[in-house]
């Protein structure tokens, strides 16, 4: 068992940096798209072997040190009551988003283990064929409420702001319902075998300092708070982590990922030691020729060098047209970095 990334969460890794990326089984894979071709997103997502399979193809291709479940934030939605669907080049659609507080009595209470049993069976299906951990994830209340409420993926989630700051006590409720999903979901997942869980609250860079404080941070202490007990390490990544940092440090995750609108070297001395960093290569930087891909990660690498506590990352998701080889070339970049030392 590779246990470079639980070693570096518990800020305990004295060999190279571990390296997994966001998205990591996506639309730049060749055999990610033949899948594709042949059953939707939502298709895949819903079938326990074809999500395994899915997960596997960047274990087996890049040689990453992490695998992450092949699923959805958004899919938690569904037994909610929501109606989820994925439209070709446009992304996320909800054809019943929650339009004010009388929306919410519409929710359904929904039985998570039941109704997202299929996640647990991927977990299942997987854990047999690897030699590495397994990251679960969901999406954080903000990010996962912004969707109840555009309906898609929007630009400056006008609609979600309205209502939170018009009617804050309604939006605090659905805040609520969702972290209780969550955690429900985040304990299936754990109990099928996920050795690690990363939250992503893509959307958290829209909110103001005690906005983001008030609506955000308190309901991700909520779920790490559930968690903990669980004993199983929680990646906090943010868009916007490059200010919220040292306040999402404040509720001790094991680690913070950061976008890339920071120096992560400087960033080690505002958190506190125990809490490990993941992070942060621009993901625009991989559509760059290799010497640049090198210069780039190198410049991480090194601010970060004996660090014990450092995950390779990138700042954000990897994008679908990135070429692959590129991609690989990173991984074996970071791999390789030890012995360059
Ligand atoms: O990291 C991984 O490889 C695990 C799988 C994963 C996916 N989505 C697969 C996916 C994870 C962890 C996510 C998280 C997710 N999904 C987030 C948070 C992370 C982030 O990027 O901010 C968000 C906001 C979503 C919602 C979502 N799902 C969007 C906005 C889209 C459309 C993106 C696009 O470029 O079209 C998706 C679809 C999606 N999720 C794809 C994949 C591989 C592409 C689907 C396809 O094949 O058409």
């Amino acid at each position: 068992m590779n246990s470079l990334l639980l070693d570096a969460l518990k800020c305990k890794n004295l060999s190279r940096p571990p390296i997994w990326i966001m998205r990591q089984a996506g639309r730049y894979m060749a055999d990610y798209r033949a899948l594709r071709a042949k059953f939707s997103f939502l298709e895949m997502v819903h079938n326990p072997e074809i999500a395994a399979q899915v997960t596997l193809l960047p274990v087996k291709q890049l040689g990453v040190d992490a695998a992450i479940l092949f699923s959805d934030i958004l899919v938690l939605l569904e037994p909610m009551g929501l109606k989820l669907r994925f439209d070709e080049g446009s992304g996320p659609h909800i054809e019943n988003p929650l339009n004010n507080a009388k929306c919410l009595d519409r929710l359904l209470n929904p039985d998570i283990p039941k109704s997202l049993s299929y996640v647990g069976q991927a977990i299942r299906n997987v854990l047999p064929e690897l030699h590495i951990p397994l990251l679960g994830f969901s999406g954080a209340p903000f990010t996962l409420a912004s969707y109840m409420i555009e309906g898609k993926s929007s630009r400056d989630l006008r609609k979600t702001k309205q209502w939170m700051f018009e009617d804050p006590k309604s939006f605090h409720r659905l805040l609520h319902i969702i972290a209780n999903h969550t955690i429900e979901y985040l304990t299936l997942q754990v109990d099928a075998g996920a050795q690690a869980i990363q939250i992503f609250d893509s959307w958290a860079n829209f909110l103001g300092h005690a906005q983001f404080r008030e609506f955000s941070l308190a309901y991700l202490k909520m779920i790490l708070d559930a968690m903990r007990p669980k004993g199983v390490p929680l990646i906090l990544f943010c868009r916007g982590s490059s200010v919220f940092g040292p306040e999402l440090a404040q509720i001790r995750p094991a680690a913070i990922s950061l976008d890339w609108n920071c120096d992560i070297g400087p960033m080690q001395s505002q958190i506190p030691a125990g809490v490990a960093l993941q992070g942060n290569l621009d993901p625009d930087v991989l559509y760059a020729p290799h010497h640049v891909i090198k210069k780039e990660a190198l410049r991480i690498l090194e601010s970060m060098q004996g660090s014990r506590g450092f995950i390779f990352n990138l700042g954000h998701g990897i994008l679908p047209d990135i070429p692959f080889e590129n991609v690989k070339f990173l991984v074996d970049t970071v791999k390789c970095y030890k012995s360059t030392q």
